[in-house]
C-alpha cells in the first residue's frame, strides 16, 4: 500500500468537496489502486468558523505555512483561488520540493510558465486538471490521449455560469439576473462572479489551452475579452429565429505567422454541435493534426465536477510519480507566434439597432456601412411602430473589427438610432 500524506489550502466549495471524495472513495483506492490518501493538514483562514465532522487526525489551521514546513506533507492542494497569496504558497511549496494539485486557473494563465519551469527544476509534478473543464479530463485529453498531434484551432465553451445563464435565458425566459443568482446558489459561479461574467474566467482558461495546444503563452492582455452581460433576450429570440445560437466562446487560431485568441459571445449555426452544449456543461472543439476533429463535453463547474478532477491529479499523481511530466515539458513548438491584434481579425456580425420606423432609415445605416466596405447579407424589421424605435437586425458579411466599430460609432451618432447598436460576431465553424 502506498500512503500518500496531503496537505489541503482552502476549504471552500472545491475544498469540501475534495475532502468529501477522498472520504467517500477511501476503500475503492485502496483497492483499486493500492493507495490510502492521508489528508494530514487541513488549510483555511476561517477554518473555526466552518462545519468540519469526521476528519479524523487531521490537523486544522488557519496558516498555510503549517501545510508548508510539515515534512511530512508530499502534496499540497491548493484551491483557494486567485493570485495572492495563491501564488506564494504554490512557489513554496515547490521550492520546498513537494508536488502541488491546483484549480487555479488565473495563476496558471499569469504564472505558469514560470512555475512550471521551476516544478521541473525541483522535479515535482504540478498538476492542474481541474483549472480548465473542471472534471472534464481537457487538460489529460490534450498532454496526453492526443499527445503527438498539433492543433489549427479550437473553440471551447469554458465558462459554466455563463453557459448556465445563456442557457436559462433561452430555454426558460429567465432575467440574465435571476439566472446569474442560480448559478450561485448552485457554487458554479466564482466568489468574484464577474469574473465569469465579463469572460476573464474564459480568457484564463483560453490561456491555458493555448499553451497547451499551441505551444505558447499568450498574455491575458494580447486576448480580446468581452463578457455576456450585454446579451439582452431581444438577441437571443432574433438568435433563435434565424437558426442560430448565442454562446460564449474562447477562439484560438493558429496561422503561420500568428495566432488569434479571443472571448467574446459568438452565434453559430443551431446545427452545429457546440450548439447544443447546455446549462453548466463546458465542451472544447477541436481540430487535431492528424486526428481529425474531437468534441469534448461535460459538467465544466460545480463542487463535485472540479473536486473530479482534483482527485484525478491525486490519483495519477500518486500512481504514477513524479516521472511522467509532460505537463512541465517546456518545449514550444511556436515561439515566433505573434497574437493579432481584434481589429486586424475578419468576422461576419449581427447588428441590432433600435432605430425610427420611417423611410430611408435603413438606407443610412446601410449607406454608413457601405462607405465601410460593409456588406449587407441580410436585414430583418419584425415591428413597425410610426411613433416609437423599433429593432432592426442586420446580418453582415465579414469585415474587419475596425471597420465595424468605425461604422457602429457614425452609425450611434445618427438621429433615427435610437441606442447603443448591438454586436455579436458570428464564426462559422468547420
Ligand atoms: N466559475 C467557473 C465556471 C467554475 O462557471 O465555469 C469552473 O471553473
Amino acid at each position: 500500500m502506498t500512503k500518500v500524506n496531503i496537505g489541503l489550502i482552502g476549504y471552500g466549495t472545491v475544498g469540501s468537496g475534495v475532502v468529501q471524495f477522498l472520504h467517500k472513495r477511501e476503500k475503492y483506492f485502496r483497492d483499486k489502486f493500492n493507495l490510502e490518501f492521508v489528508l494530514r493538514t487541513l488549510c483555511d483562514w476561517n477554518i473555526h468558523k466552518k462545519d468540519i465532522r469526521g476528519l479524523g487526525n487531521t490537523n486544522l489551521t488557519k496558516r498555510f505555512m503549517d501545510v508548508l514546513d510539515d515534512k511530512n506533507i508530499e502534496v499540497v492542494i491548493e484551491l483557494i483561488g486567485g493570485m495572492h497569496p495563491a501564488e506564494e504558497i504554490v512557489t513554496t511549496a515547490l521550492k520546498k520540493g513537494k508536488h502541488v494539485i491546483t484549480a487555479n486557473k488565473e495563476l496558471i494563465a499569469n504564472e505558469g510558465k514560470r512555475l512550471f519551469q521551476l516544478a521541473k527544476a525541483q522535479n515535482c509534478q504540478l498538476c492542474f486538471e481541474s483549472s480548465v473543464g473542471a472534471g472534464i479530463p481537457i487538460i489529460k485529453m490534450i498532454t496526453e490521449g492526443l499527445a503527438g498531434n498539433t492543433y489549427g484551432e479550437f473553440y471551447g465553451i469554458i465558462n459554466g455560469t455563463c453557459n448556465f445563464i445563456l442557457t436559462e435565458m433561452t430555454k426558460n425566459h429567465l432575467s440574465f439576473s435571476k439566472a446569474l443568482q442560480l448559478a450561485q446558489e448552485k457554487g458554479f459561479a466564482e466568489s468574484n462572479p464577474t469574473l465569469d461574467i465579463n469572460g476573464m474566467d474564459s480568457a484564463h482558461k483560453l490561456a491555458i489551452l493555448a499553451y497547451l495546444t499551441f505551444g505558447k503563452f499568450v498574455k491575458l492582455s494580447d486576448i480580446y475579452t468581452e463578457g455576456i452581460t450585454h446579451i439582452s433576450h431581444d438577441d437571443i429570440e432574433y438568435a433563435e429565429s434565424l437558426n442560430l445560437a448565442i454562446k460564449l466562446l474562447g477562439i484560438a487560431k493558429r496561422g503561420e505567422e500568428t495566432i488569434e485568441a479571443r472571448v467574446h459571445p459568438t452565434l453559430i449555426s443551431k446545427d452545429h454541435p457546440l450548439a447544443s452544449i447546455s446549462g453548466i456543461y463546458n465542451a472544447i472543439y477541436l481540430h487535431a493534426k492528424p486526428l481529425g476533429d474531437v468534441l469534448l463535453s461535460g459538467e465544466g463547474a460545480g463542487q463535485m465536477a472540479a473536486a473530479s478532477g482534483v482527485i484525478s491529479d491525486l490519483v495519477n499523481l500518486a500512481s504514477r510519480g513524479k516521472d511522467s511530466n509532460l505537463l512541465c515539458n517546456l518545449y514550444s513548438e511556436a515561439p515566433h507566434l505573434k497574437v493579432r491584434k481584434i481589429d486586424q481579425i475578419k468576422t461576419k456580425f449581427y447588428i441590432r439597432f433600435m432605430a425610427v420606423d420611417k423611410p430611408g432609415v435603413l438606407s443610412k445605416i446601410a449607406g454608413i456601412l457601405g462607405r465601410h466596405g460593409i456588406g449587407i447579407n441580410s436585414v430583418n424589421q419584425r415591428a413597425h411602430n410610426p411613433t416609437s424605435a423599433v429593432p432592426v437586425v442586420m446580418l453582415t458579411n465579414y469585415t474587419t473589427e475596425k471597420m465595424m466599430r468605425l461604422a457602429l460609432q457614425k452609425i450611434q451618432k445618427l438621429s433615427i438610432v435610437k441606442s447603443k447598436p448591438v454586436a455579436i460576431r458570428m464564426e462559422k465553424l468547420w
